[in-house]
């Protein structure tokens, strides 16, 4: 039992609201002017920074017990948070497969955050705007208007929803209560695909295991002889083959399985037909790429970003679901206090909490909303067709240079590539290439490993990337590859297996490094 408690009688309100609202007004226009020139000024900072040790102390304080200043909290944010964010909004970002953002992204997310929607459920506009996202979703992929779909943080989250969706499909809504038993479920995807798949498989009590990795041809796509044989020999062993996943653009190289051969076998053998396409999705709104992408219109489900290609500020996934009878009966789960009227703030039904795991959601559906109204579909569609573009030009690039390699096609906007001109580890060598230009602020491409080899990974998904940034990339990496190529700097990239010298390598050569890439430039 609490003990009586009795309001505030300080003469404080209990509200957060300001007392001062014009001065709350300031600092808010402050803001939006900072952060306006902030994305105006992208191109003269470094890409990224390390945090350093400092500020990274700074931001380690106990839980504040009396508040500070609204001014004061933005100036930590201004000096300790703003400089060494992860840096995809700028040009040179190409690592991993991360989206640019926009300024109409960010306004919404500002507005979305005043609205402070609950998209759980209930009957209001925010998710009548987020149905619309889904319809256009929809409309995107080929699938019918009806269909259902959910935003969600990114992929990751799409894809385990969409092997729950297969669980129960295949198993009946009975599983939700019983688990799965002695149920031998078994799913199938290609070797290239994400490691959320397997991820996805843990989660959700089916296990890693029961995820067989089926090979793929040189062009990195599912083999679908090799999947049909394994189907087969699992049907044999007894087990219980539900779903296989195609990949629309594979995380290392952009590879498109066939779509539209995964379907006919998805539909031969009656197993559900999942397709990730965490990036590749929004190629269907590039005339000349869609048609690489047949088949997924057939998928039962489809996984994708909004913040990837499509800009949209993070985060923004979205599942896709052709009948949403089957996502209902795999997460509609009634409660009283969650009851459905006919009238009301509490109509509306079905409500996005029978759609997925989360009630409650915010209004991410407004930044997405908002970047399709204001770009529309076709400009989307053109930043992936350039982002391809400029991927090619990357490969010509790389192919045109003797001391790089290209390890890998370039099916979409991913080039694998890797300095081959000097003797001793490569791996290494072009692992600290990679840190090097990070470090230096010039470029930002990731690494992956090809056939056992470690690769430098351009991903061309940043809506500012221009021909000029990847000739810079390609500028550094020979740049630091000359120096790093060197006798001495091999000596230390040989080093680099003993951890106790790392730190005092990993620094010393990078200011040096970084000075010479820049007035290389
Ligand atoms: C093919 C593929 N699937 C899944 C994911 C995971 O997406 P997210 O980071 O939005 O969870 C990625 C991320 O790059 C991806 O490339």
């Amino acid at each position: 039992m609490l003990d009586a408690l009795t309001p505030l009688d300080t003469g404080v309100s209990a509200s957060l609201d300001p007392e001062d609202w014009s001065a709350l007004r300031a600092l808010g226009h402050r803001m939006l002017d900072d952060m306006v020139d902030h994305l105006a000024g992208l191109r003269t900072r470094p890409v990224w920074q390390p945090m350093p040790a400092q500020a990274r102390r700074a931001l380690h304080k106990g839980l504040p017990l009396a508040g500070g200043s609204a001014e004061q909290a933005y100036a930590d944010f201004r000096h300790l948070v703003q400089p060494y964010a992860t840096g995809n909004p700028h040009p040179r970002f190409m690592g991993w497969v991360h989206g640019g953002g926009t300024a109409i992204g960010m306004l919404a997310e500002m507005l979305a955050g005043g609205l402070n929607a609950n998209l759980g459920g209930r009957d209001h506009a925010p998710i009548e705007v987020e149905r619309q996202v889904i319809r256009w979703a929809a409309e995107m992929l080929g699938f019918p208007p009806d269909a259902s779909g959910l935003l969600v943080t990114g992929t990751s989250m799409a894809n385990l929803i969409g092997v729950l969706i297969a669980r129960t499909a295949a198993l009946g809504p009975a599983v939700r209560n019983e688990g799965l038993g002695a149920a031998r479920l078994v799913a199938y995807s290609s070797a290239a695909a994400h490691g959320c798949i397997a991820r996805a498989m843990d989660m959700s009590g089916i296990g890693r295991a029961a995820l067989r990795l089926i090979p793929c041809d040189a062009a990195g796509r599912i083999e679908l002889d090799a999947l049909a044989r394994a189907i087969a020999a699992d049907r044999k062993a007894g087990a219980c083959p539900f779903l296989v996943v195609g990949t629309a653009g594979s995380v290392d190289i952009g590879a498109i399985d066939d779509l539209a051969g995964l379907a006919a076998v998805c539909r031969r053998e009656r197993l559900w037909f999942h397709v990730d396409a965490a990036f590749g999705a929004i190629a269907m709104l590039a005339p000349r790429i869609r048609p690489l992408l047949a088949g997924i219109e057939a998928a039962d489900s489809v996984a994708f970003d909004f913040h990837k290609w499509a800009q949209v500020p993070y985060d923004a996934g979205c599942i896709m679901v052709r009948d949403q009878a089957r996502q209902l009966e795999t997460f509609a789960a009634p409660a009283a206090y969650l009851r459905r009227e006919a009238r009301g703030l509490a109509a509306g039904h079905p409500w996005p909490c029978d759609l997925g795991p989360d009630l409650s959601r915010g209004f991410r559906a407004l930044k997405v909303w908002m970047t399709l109204k204001v770009y529309g579909a076709a400009r989307i569609g053109a930043v992936v067709e350039h982002s391809c573009a400029v991927a090619q030009a990357l490969a010509a690039r790389v192919d045109a240079e003797p001391a790089l390699e290209r390890l890998a096609p370039v099916a979409l906007n991913i080039v694998c590539f890797r300095y081959v001109d000097a003797a001793g580890n490569l791996d290494a060598l072009n692992a600290d290439i990679v840190a090097d230009l990070q470090e230096a602020g010039i470029a930002a491409p990731s690494t992956t490993t090809l056939d056992g080899r470690l690769v430098i990974r351009a991903a061309i998904v940043n809506h500012r990337t221009d021909v000029a940034d990847v000739h810079a990339l390609v500028d550094a990496v020979l740049a630091a590859g000359r120096r790093r190529g060197s006798p001495v700097s091999l000596r230390g990239a040989q080093r680099r297996s003993n951890p106790q010298r790392m730190d005092a390598r990993s620094t010393r050569p990078v200011r040096e490094i970084a000075s010479s890439l820049r007035s290389s430039q």
